[in-house]
């Protein structure tokens, strides 16, 4: 049996096929069942030094269904960070506070510095472009309920890929489930060539375009992404890109694409996909960001071993 209790949960490459899994089913017990007052006296510490909507309120509205406390910030300019104060020592500081950290930063590595320097566990809420861990144990959650299997999809991931961290973290844990990987994406925001390089040496199909015309018929689940604007350091190379897709029922259906196609973004969106897919059966994305409550309820219990 998998064992999370007192487990920092910072990048998927650090979980087996089998401790993915779990924590699917562990998610899908929770949904179904009372957990009231499975982390009663338990406190979270949410330290987020980036914006979010999702990952920081699924997390402290987990918490707070389970009977757990929270406290933490959303911006930094009224904490000591202000002062100059390091996250090393932030972090040896709030642990004193709480039972689990979650931490959102623009630095890549930042949340395993910070797993480094606590003896809580640590959450990665997304560490600059490199992963978002939680987001893909939820991203997975939702195919395998939305496609009723893992195993042998065939998935197209459009966008920004060259930062995209929800892309990196979901792509890794396909490579445990015989999947066949389409990576659509602007010339100067493909997939990072160590990932490629990873999935091409488990002999996973990859497959690199700019056109998802091309593959659009082909595939089982579409994982979209958002250009991020905040991610360029030259503002003229944004230019060039945005508005490189733009996601409708019409382009779809002029696609062919199969009818049980489901299209998922970890959002928020800005105009890569736009609200006719809404109310369609291919979009699951609102779906998608309300798993993050069973998810997180499941990843909080299990590394603060509450559950088993
Ligand atoms: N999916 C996601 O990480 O969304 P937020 O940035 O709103 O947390």
């Amino acid at each position: 049996m998998a064992n999370f209790k007192n487990r920092d949960i910072i990048s998927i490459k650090d979980f087996s096929k089998s401790e993915l899994l779990y924590m699917l089913d562990l998610a899908n017990k929770i949904e179904n069942r009372d957990c009231t007052d499975l982390l009663k006296g338990k406190t979270l510490a949410n330290l987020f030094f980036e914006p979010s909507t999702r990952t920081r309120m699924s997390f402290e509205s987990a918490m707070k269904q389970v009977g757990g406390n929270v406290i933490g910030f959303n911006e930094t300019e009224s904490t000591s960070f202000a002062k100059g104060e390091s996250l090393c020592d932030a972090v040896k500081i709030i642990e004193g506070y709480c039972d689990v950290i979650v931490v959102r930063h623009f630095w890549e590595g930042s949340a395993r510095l910070a797993a480094e320097s606590a003896t809580v566990p640590v959450i990665n809420a997304g560490d600059g472009a490199n992963q978002h861990p939680t987001q893909t144990f939820l991203d997975l959650y939702t195919i395998k309920k939305t496609k009723a299997t893992l195993d042998g999809l065939s998935i197209g991931f459009l966008g920004d890929l060259k930062y995209g961290r929800t892309v990196h973290s979901l792509a890794h844990a396909f490579s445990y489930f015989n999947t066949k990987m389409y990576f659509i994406s602007p010339p100067n925001l493909k997939m990072p060539r160590d990932y490629l390089n990873s999935l091409k040496e488990k002999n996973i199909f990859v497959y690199e375009d700019d056109n998802l015309e091309d593959i659009s018929k082909e595939i089982d689940v579409i994982y979209c992404t958002r250009i991020q604007k905040e991610r360029f350091a030259d503002p003229v190379e944004y230019e060039k890109v945005k508005g490189f897709c733009k996601l409708t029922k019409t382009l779809l259906e002029r696609l062919g694409v199969k009818k049980d196609l489901k299209v998922l973004h970890p959002l928020p969106r800005v105009d890569e996909m736009d609200s006719s897919l809404d109310d369609t059966s291919y979009g699951v994305y609102f779906q998608q960001a309300r798993n993050g409550i069973p998810v997180r309820k499941a990843l909080l219990a299990s590394v603060l071993g509450s559950i088993s």
